[in-house]
C-alpha cells in the first residue's frame, strides 16, 4: 500500500439511532485503511440521496440493516491518499469520483474498479452527484431494452436519476415523455423529453403527449399509485420498471431494481462523461452545505421540491 501522510482520525457525519435528521452528529472517527480493491479518498464533496435518509429513519431496516455509528454516503468526488492491496489502477494523488462507502467524512473508502478520473472541467459538487443516479439510470435503461424510436415514460423526470436516465434514453434516439412539476418542465424541454404536468389525470395527459404512438415502456422513480396505470398504458407488468415502489410493484407483478455492479457504475461514469465532453450534460446541483449541516441537506432531501443533488462539502 502506498499513502500520503494521512491522520488516524478525522470529521465524519454519523447516526446511532433511528429518527429525525438531529441524530446525525459530526464526530471524530478513526480513518479507514483501504483492503485489497479498494483506495482511500479525501473526500471533496459527497451527494445525499433518498436512502440516505430513509435508512436513518429506521425505514430500509428489513432491507438494508446498518449497525451504529452509521456514516451515511454512497457517492463522493475526491483525491486518492492511500491505495489498497492489487490495486493498480489508481495513484495517489488522481482526481477521481465514483461510489464511495460512508461518504458523510472527510476520509472514505471506495472500489477501485467503481471510480473514474474527474475532468479538470468538472467541478466536484456535481462530479459526486454522478455515481448512483448514472449507475441506476444505466441499470434501469438496460432492463427495459428499449429501441430507438420507441416512446418511454419516466415518473418523476426531474428527479436526479431520471435527470440521467432522460438524457441516455434520448441519446439512444428513445422518445421520452417525463412526467414533472411545471416548475421542471422547461428544463426538461432542454432535456429532449416532452414534459407533462404530475398529479391527478396524469395518464391522459401522457396519452395527449404520446400523440397516437405507443408507449413501450415505463420507469417509475416517483409518486404512489402510479404502477396499476402504467401496466394498463403499456399492455403488461413486463416493460413497467420501479425503482422507489418496492412493495406496490410486488402484487402487480412489476419489476423492482435495486444495486448494481461495478460494469454498471462504471457504464454510468462513462456515459456522463461522454455527454460532459461534448458539453451537454445536465446534472444540476441544488445546493452545497458544509459537513457539519447534514441535518439540513437531509430535511431539505426529505421535503423534496427542489431540482438537483445536495451536497456536502467536508
Ligand atoms: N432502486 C435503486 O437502485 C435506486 C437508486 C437510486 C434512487 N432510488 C430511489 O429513487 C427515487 C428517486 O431518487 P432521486 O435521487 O432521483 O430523487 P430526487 O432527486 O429527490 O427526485 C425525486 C423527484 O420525484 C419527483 N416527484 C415527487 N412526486 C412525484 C409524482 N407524484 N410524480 C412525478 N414526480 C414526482 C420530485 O418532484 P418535485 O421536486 O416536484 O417534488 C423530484 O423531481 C428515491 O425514492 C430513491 O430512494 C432507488
Amino acid at each position: 500500500m502506498s499513502d500520503l501522510t494521512v491522520p488516524s482520525t478525522a470529521k465524519a457525519v454519523s447516526f446511532s439511532a433511528y429518527g429525525e435528521p438531529v441524530e446525525l452528529r459530526l464526530t471524530d472517527t478513526a480513518v479507514p485503511k483501504p483492503g485489497p480493491g479498494q483506495v482511500l479518498l479525501r473526500v471533496a464533496a459527497a451527494a445525499v440521496n433518498p436512502l440516505d435518509w430513509k435508512l436513518r429513519r429506521g425505514f430500509m431496516q428489513a432491507v438494508f440493516p446498518v449497525e451504529f455509528p452509521h456514516i451515511p454516503g454512497l457517492e463522493a468526488a475526491g483525491t486518492v491518499v492511500a491505495t489498497g492491496p492489487g490495486v493498480d489502477s489508481w495513484q495517489v494523488g488522481d482526481e477521481v469520483f465514483g461510489s464511495a462507502v460512508a461518504a458523510y467524512a472527510e476520509y472514505a473508502l471506495a472500489e477501485a474498479a467503481t471510480l473514474a478520473a474527474r475532468p479538470a472541467d468538472l467541478p466536484v459538487a456535481t462530479a459526486a452527484g454522478l455515481p448512483v443516479a448514472a449507475e441506476t439510470a444505466v441499470r434501469a435503461l438496460g432492463l427495459l431494452d428499449l429501441k430507438p424510436g420507441e416512446t418511454l415514460l419516466v415518473h418523476g423526470a426531474a428527479g436526479s436519476v431520471a435527470t440521467l436516465a432522460v438524457q441516455f434514453a434520448v441519446a439512444d434516439g428513445i422518445r421520452v415523455i417525463g412526467t414533472a412539476g411545471e416548475r421542471d418542465h422547461q428544463a426538461l424541454r432542454e432535456l429532449g423529453a416532452v414534459p407533462v404536468l404530475y398529479g391527478d389525470g396524469v395518464f391522459d395527459r401522457v396519452r395527449e403527449a404520446a400523440d397516437g404512438q405507443p408507449v413501450a415502456a415505463v420507469l417509475h422513480t416517483a409518486g404512489d399509485g402510479l404502477l396499476a396505470d402504467s401496466v394498463a398504458l403499456v399492455g403488461g407488468p413486463e416493460r413497467v420498471l420501479t425503482i422507489s415502489a418496492a412493495q406496490e410493484a410486488g402484487p402487480l407483478g412489476v419489476r423492482f431494481t435495486s444495486g448494481g455492479d461495478a460494469a454498471g457504475a462504471v457504464e454510468g461514469l462513462s456515459r456522463a462523461l461522454a455527454l460532459h465532453a461534448a458539453g451537454t450534460l445536465s446534472a444540476p446541483v441544488r445546493t452545497t452545505l458544509p459537513l457539519a449541516d447534514a441535518p439540513t441537506a437531509h430535511r431539505l432531501s426529505e421535503q423534496g421540491g427542489g431540482r438537483g443533488k445536495i451536497v456536502l462539502l467536508p
